[in-house]
């Protein structure tokens, strides 16, 4: 029997004496804007296809890694569902078609795997004369065997629009144990389990344009694809995927991890399946470079693995284990993709980081859910509001999927548009001016007026004032405006530098200017106005002067975030990178790559770095050269950022170098004091730092001194002894607490020998009955026992207000064939609205109303006087 490494290597060989030029499998995130993931084994060759490239090989055969997630929740439900999956294809450029590739598949599939020719079916598209003539003809199928399906079956394209053509599949026939009846055919949806597709010939002519028209490709192609997972199980005799020697061994180590075994009940195996399939997509997204995120690929990651985190917990474990899985992963898989070994320590790092975040949020997330569902259940809506799927969304980081599944597990509603409502609400709510001058942007009106008017001339870098004509007047509301003028000395927002603010003034007019935004180096000026609306006119002379209070507390930002980088470097090593900053007034904000959370000692060091930078008062440098020019001097170029030919480099001599539109302080010197407020992870392997910087600094210093200065009054110290003093004071209050809890133990055994003053005997049986106030379950439970041990044979029924009522029922061995705790408790909590029940020596109970404790203590009276 072949495994399915033997099966993928069988045929590539099989294709390449086919004189098909083998290609490594293309990764997961596909070089094509128009598409998330790579979907199946002919989307590296889109551009093959539809004559954009010409194709160095004509015949290619290829094992491509995929990802599909739109069918996530039937994942480990199904026989056959995957997020990852392998698929095996031969492609045509223009070159053979049809005759061959039914003829080649025919082939494979009855001599390299000898798989049953009787058990084969074929279909073909409604109208393909010509395939089904060639599948009876070349390959003796006989022609009951083969049917016509429509478009949605055999119609094959890998989106919207893009090459597509009909296509050939070959089923198996897996038995009518399956489903279905004698007379089933592939296509019937009652049979569907029973015919499993194992191979898709897709005969790529077409394009099918914007507006849905079909036109010829340049030349005719074939596009086949093979799930390796479906033919293995296939060829291995297994009844699915998850069986196979490509799954399995997943499936046995996960179920070591948590505890479990595999096909014991459908509930474990569920979630066993879940996590082996899962773990191979979330290995395999990481080792082609996916981070988990809250947007695009890295959401698909994230939903992923929280799904997996989640089912391991179902199973019972509250380890972290995923990142475990991964050396079975590269075990089974190294051979066909040798990157996943060398990536292996990276990508059970990333899983770990992640895991343990999410295992964080999910212990709170589950007991609101959980409690949610109860509520809804109680108050019969048996329905979960959008509000509350987004709030598990938006706290608690639970994917609105993964809801939507344990509510499926326990029957109750929830619907995707009311989620949807509240995560637009919650966009609405968030948007500012900005959000609305950057819509207006988007408008193809900066295009015209970039077109008519040019650029807007920035003049910041050298003046804070400046006379401008404005070009645009364009409403937001009653008293805010966006303007455009044909210069200006106010920055805009970019490069994670903060926009100025600023006024605009002239003769009747004053408006305060709350925020630029650029778009083509057209400057957007988001304006509220207080007086002189009206005179707010295309040609206007104004006057707009820059905040300069601001923009100096922004300059010092920005000049400490080139240092801070630079020295984190210094400190971490050159691995770390800028992943994203925000400079603003009050403080700044740095992301960077680095895999642990940075120590506090490394901390300091970094900050003690900037700030020495800082008192050397260096001044700074900036200069335009080329981008090589740059390069070639060492300056720090952000990846992905786009730069015109002739960039702009800010320089600290001696320290810092980096390519920067930004604006910067004149000397080190100003920027004060640095100081770093926190430092937290953000994704894995990003970290984020804020920090603040001159005034802020000095705000936040004077905060810190009295806060100390406050906590030395209260413990009447002075700073210098105060951590002494805090020692001193929590190691008294530990002694304070010993006594107490030895104190509150002497009084309960204080109080259960006062109790027994209180001993009935009804029959000749010792019975204590009592009511008690505010006491816990926990305490009637001791004294049960310590009356036990006391009295010997005894009844002891107790019972306590505590709001709600409490009860707690002892009978010793001896008397347990006359009354039985358990059902005595039953019969006296029902009194208090309640109701309950336990063992025949001890049983608790609890009811609704406390106030009823005392009838219910008399009525337990009656019953004994019954009973003994
Ligand atoms: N591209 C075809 C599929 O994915 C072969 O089914």
């Amino acid at each position: 029997m072949l495994t399915g490494n033997e099966i993928r290597q069988r045929f590539v060989e099989f294709f390449k004496e086919k004189e098909h030029k083998h290609y490594e499998s293309a990764s997961l995130i596909p070089d094509d804007p128009t598409l998330l993931l790579t979907v199946a084994g002919m989307v590296p060759f889109k551009p093959f296809f539809l004559g954009q490239k010409e194709a160095p090989n004509s015949r290619v055969v290829t094992y491509q890694k995929c990802i599909r997630t739109n069918d996530l929740e039937n994942v480990g439900k199904t026989a056959r569902h995957h997020t990852f999956f392998e698929m095996l294809g031969n492609f045509s450029f223009g070159d053979y078609f049809k005759e061959e590739a039914i003829a080649w598949s025919w082939e494979f599939i009855t001599e390299v795997l000898g798989l049953e020719k009787e058990k084969m079916w074929i279909s073909v598209f409604t109208t393909d004369d010509e395939a089904e003539k060639i599948w009876i003809e070349k390959c003796n199928i006989p022609k009951e065997r083969i049917v016509r399906l429509g478009e949605e079956d055999n119609w094959w394209s890998a989106g919207p629009t893009g090459s597509c053509g009909p296509c050939s599949e070959i089923y198996v026939d897996m038995g009518i144990e399956y489903g279905g009846d004698e007379n089933s055919k592939p296509g019937d949806p009652e049979a569907d389990d029973r015919f499993l597709e194992i191979w898709n010939l897709v005969f790529t002519e077409w394009n099918k344009k914007e507006d849905g028209t079909l036109e010829p490709l340049p030349k005719k192609n074939i596009d086949t694809g093979a799930g390796l997972e479906r033919i293995a199980s296939v060829v291995q005799k297994k009844i699915n995927n998850y069986e196979t020697d490509l799954i399995l061994p997943i499936i046995e180590e996960a179920g070591r991890l948590t505890s479990s075994e595999y096909g014991k009940t459908e509930k474990t195996d569920f979630s066993l399946k879940v996590i082996a399939d899962h773990i191979r997509g979330i290995s395999f997204l990481i080792n082609d470079g996916v981070l988990p995120s809250n947007e695009g690929r890295g959401y698909v990651l994230r939903r992923v693995l929280r799904r997996a985190v989640r089912h391991g917990r179902l199973l019972g474990t509250s380890e972290n284990f995923l990142y475990k899985l991964v050396d079975k992963v590269v075990e089974i898989m190294k051979g066909a993709y040798p990157e996943i070994l060398e990536n292996m320590e990276h990508i059970k790092k990333i899983i770990k980081i992640e895991e343990e975040k999410f295992s964080h949020t999910l212990g709170q997330g589950m007991q609101m859910v959980n409690d949610e569902i109860e509520k809804a259940k109680e108050s019969g809506e048996n329905k979960l509001s959008g509000e509350i799927t987004f709030k598990l969304y938006d706290t608690y980081g639970f994917p609105y999927e993964l809801t939507e599944e344990i509510c499926e597990e326990k029957d109750v509603e929830v619907y995707l548009e009311e989620f949807t409502a509240k995560m637009e609400e919650q966009k609405k709510r968030a948007r500012s001016a900005r959000e609305v001058v950057m819509e207006k942007g988007q408008d193809s009106f900066v295009e015209e007026f970039y077109d008519k008017y040019g650029k807007t001339v920035f003049e910041g870098y050298e003046k804070l004032q400046n006379k401008s004509i404005v070009y645009h007047v364009e409403n937001i509301d009653e008293n805010k405006v966006m303007l455009i003028f044909n210069k200006t000395p106010l920055y805009a927002e970019s490069g994670g530098q903060a926009s100025d603010h600023g006024t605009v003034t002239a003769d009747g007019l004053k408006g305060k200017i709350i925020d630029v935004q650029k778009q083509k180096e057209i400057f957007m000026h988001t304006v509220v106005v207080d007086e002189g609306m009206d005179l707010l006119k295309k040609g206007l002379e104004v006057t707009l002067t820059v905040d300069d209070e601001r923009r100096r507390d922004i300059m010092r930002n920005h000049t400490a975030t080139h240092l801070l980088h630079k020295a984190l470097k210094d400190v971490l090593g050159s691995h770390v990178q800028q992943a994203g900053s925000l400079v603003d007034a009050d403080r700044l904000r740095f992301d960077f790559t680095h895999y642990e959370a940075v120590t506090r000692d490394q901390l300091e060091e970094v900050e003690k770095i900037v700030n020495r930078q800082i008192f050397k008062n260096t001044s700074l440098k900036v200069q335009h050269m080329t981008l090589d020019e740059a390069k070639e001097s060492g300056s720090t170029a952000l990846f992905g950022d786009k730069y015109g030919d002739l960039v702009r480099v800010v320089n600290v001599p001696g320290y810092s170098s980096e390519l920067c539109g930004g604006i910067h302080v004149d000397r080190t010197g100003e920027i004060g004091l640095f100081n770093i407020l926190t430092e937290t992870g953000v994704a894995a392997g990003t970290r984020r730092i804020e920090a603040t910087t001159g005034v802020a600094s000095y705000k936040t210093v004077n905060q810190m001194e009295r806060l100390i200065l406050s906590v030395s009054d209260a413990l009447k110290t002075d700073p210098k002894h105060l951590e002494e003093k805090i020692e001193k004071t929590i190691e008294a209050f530990r002694e304070t607490n010993k006594e107490l809890e030895a104190l509150k133990s002497k009084l309960a055994s204080y109080e259960a020998n006062s109790l027994f003053d209180n001993i009935e005997e009804i029959n000749n049986v010792k019975v204590l009955i009592k009511a008690f106030e505010g006491k816990e379950a926990g305490s009637l439970r001791e004294i049960v026992d310590k009356a036990k041990d006391k009295l010997g044979s005894c009844i002891i029924v107790l019972g306590t207000d505590n709001e709600k009522a409490v009860f707690a029922v002892g009978v010793t061995k001896d008397l347990m064939s006359k009354v039985k705790a358990g059902d005595l408790v039953k019969e006296i909590a029902k009194i208090a609205g309640g109701n309950g029940g336990g063992r025949p020596d001890f049983a608790q109970a609890g009811g609704k109303d406390g106030k009823k404790v005392p009838e219910a203590l008399d009525h337990a009276r009656k019953i004994l006087t019954e009973k003994l």
